[in-house]
């Protein structure tokens, strides 16, 4: 049976807006840009776009410092091209997802700039973590920033704030029952402009406890919180479970008043999503609890090594975790904080990867660009705007590669993406790339994507659960295949670096490279691949 509301296994497209489309030559995409390319993002096949933040800010980390959460910051247009941006998705049966910042504000915000007046003690500065320096002048704790550098910075009267990121983002207290307010306020703002849900941006941060204890690996704890930072996987979850600002049990008090907000807006079916990379992975379930979020983003895809059994124990264990509350897993393989997937694990092994995850149950997530199969842009340290970047001296390259712009069309760059500079370089490398040369070529990245969103559809949507196939799934590491089947569709991904023998029934859907054989009855899946046939 089809699911009825529209979330539960719907494909969401995320938009980074000043990297995709300008409208009016300064070189940054706008709202009015994301707009004229509506019919692209529909005639790929997702349901729903999510827009990051395009609010009223000063842009140190590309938007998610809000000095104004009701408001369009002019880069990007105004509220108007908002409301014709919502118009114009609707009219084409695509909703609207809104990235929302509850943990923190720009410093350029008039709270915090109220609070620099006003003083130690004031009622200004509950709003926000202000302490005193320890005796000798130290700051509160040794907490190191997620961008690098100490998680506080000093206000001329002596006292210091809190940021779990840049200097510029103080980190809002929700003790104060006027942050609360405030953000209620802006849901609904949201709702009532017209959108269909939000994507809650650090969403398990709100709460701190503990905020004059010390940890133990600080500079550890910082970088295994980094989607950037390569790192053993044991050693990192391991610093995940010590993280102590982080998926305190006071959150869920926050989502399950929003949850009634929401609930409230009858016949809307306002949807949230949580970025809560938390550690184990069952607490990431209590976010979507029945009377909580509606969905919680699965990280480990975004990391993960392309080998049978990293991706066997992801899917299973996102898929049985979710079920213990009802709730279906959510699929992403890149985003705006990660490499791009294509070069993390390969441009046929992204592809790959792709359609196996098509496949499964629950959302997929669709960083745009991935469906081009881009890679990360080459940079110049001269070019780079992170503020990890300027924050680690330069040790860490930060995530501008996977902000470079989308290149749209003709044969040198810019690529139709502007009439102006592009506020990142995109390399000439990229000209095969563009969609106009893609829409070109049947045997695309950007083909597949939508023939497979359109199977997805087709075949799998509300189809229910997953079987592991046996015959061709051994889900032990190094593993040539890993296979199940779903509805009437038999998935199989071969991972290896040569074609192998799959015995699957069914007649072919769409693979991902190369072409599939018959031999003995059995199917040749070709090498870094993955292939659908329906039974
Ligand atoms: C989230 C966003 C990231 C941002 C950070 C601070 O992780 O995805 O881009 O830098 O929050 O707001
Ligand atoms: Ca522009």
């Amino acid at each position: 049976m089809k699911s009825a509301l529209w979330w539960k296994e719907a494909t969401i497209y995320q938009i980074y807006p000043r990297s995709f489309f300008d409208s009016n030559g300064d070189g940054e995409g706008d709202l009015p840009g994301v707009t004229s390319q509506l019919d692209y993002v529909k005639n790929l096949g997702v349901d729903a776009i999510w827009l990051s933040p395009f609010y009223t800010s000063p842009n140190k980390d590309g938007g998610y410092d809000v000095a104004n959460p009701r408001d369009v910051d002019p880069r990007f247009g105004n509220l108007d091209d908002a409301k014709e941006l919502i118009a114009q998705a609707h009219k084409r049966n695509l909703r609207v997802i809104a990235d929302i910042v509850p943990n923190h504000f720009s410093d350029q915000h008039e709270w915090f700039q109220a609070a620099l007046k006003a003083g130690r003690g004031s009622k200004e500065r509950e709003r926000f973590h202000f302490y005193d320096a320890n005796e000798d002048g130290t700051p509160p704790n040794n907490w190191i920033s997620l961008f690098g550098g100490p998680s506080w910075t000093q206000v001329a009267d002596g006292q210091f704030y809190l940021h779990l990121f840049d200097s510029s983002q103080p980190d809002l207290n929700w003790e104060n029952p006027e942050v609360n307010a405030d953000f209620e306020k802006t849901l609904r703002f949201w709702i009532d402009l017209g959108v269909d849900g939000f994507r809650i941006d650090v969403a398990h941060g709100l709460v701190k406890e503990d905020v004059l204890t010390n940890h133990p690996d600080p500079q550890g704890l910082s970088n295994a919180l980094r989607l950037d930072v390569a790192m053993d996987s044991e050693v990192r979850n391991a610093l995940l479970l010590t993280v102590p600002y982080f998926d305190r049990q006071g959150v869920h008090e926050i989502y399950r008043k929003w949850r009634k907000l929401f609930d409230s807006y009858v016949g809307r079916e306002i949807m949230a999503v949580a970025e809560a990379w938390v550690h184990p992975p069952v607490n990431a379930t209590r976010y979507v609890r029945a009377d909580e979020l509606h969905q919680v983003f699965n990280f480990d895809l975004l990391t993960a090594e392309f080998d049978s059994k990293v991706l066997f124990d992801v899917v299973e264990r996102s898929i049985s975790l979710n079920a213990t509350v009802n709730a279906l897993p959510t699929w992403a393989l890149s985003n705006h904080d990660s490499p791009r997937v294509a070069s993390r694990i390969g441009e046929e092994q992204a592809r790959a990867l792709a359609l196996f995850v098509f496949g499964l149950p629950g959302s997929a997530y669709v960083f745009a660009g991935q469906e081009l199969g881009l890679p990360d842009g080459q940079l110049q340290d001269s070019d780079r705007q992170d503020p990890t970047f300027l924050r680690t001296n330069g040790q860490i390259k930060g995530r501008d590669g996977a902000r470079v712009p989308l290149p749209w069309s003709g044969n040198t760059t810019p690529f139709g993406f502007s009439t102006g500079k592009p506020w990142l370089p995109i390399s000439q490398s990229w000209r095969d790339l563009t969609v106009e040369s893609e829409l070109a070529d049947p045997k695309s990245s950007l083909h597949l994507y939508r023939n497979a969103l359109e199977l997805r559809k087709e075949f799998l949507v509300g189809a229910g659960g997953i079987t592991w196939l046996e015959s061709c799934n051994h889900g032990s590491k190094g593993d040539s295949l890993l296979s199940y089947t779903r509805g009437g569709v038999t998935v199989v991904m071969n991972l290896s670096d040569s074609a192998n023998e799959c015995d699957a029934d069914g007649r072919l859907l769409i693979v991902s490279g190369g072409t599939v054989d018959a031999r003995d009855g059995k199917k040749v899946i070709p090498a870094r691949s993955t292939a659908w046939f329906l039974t």
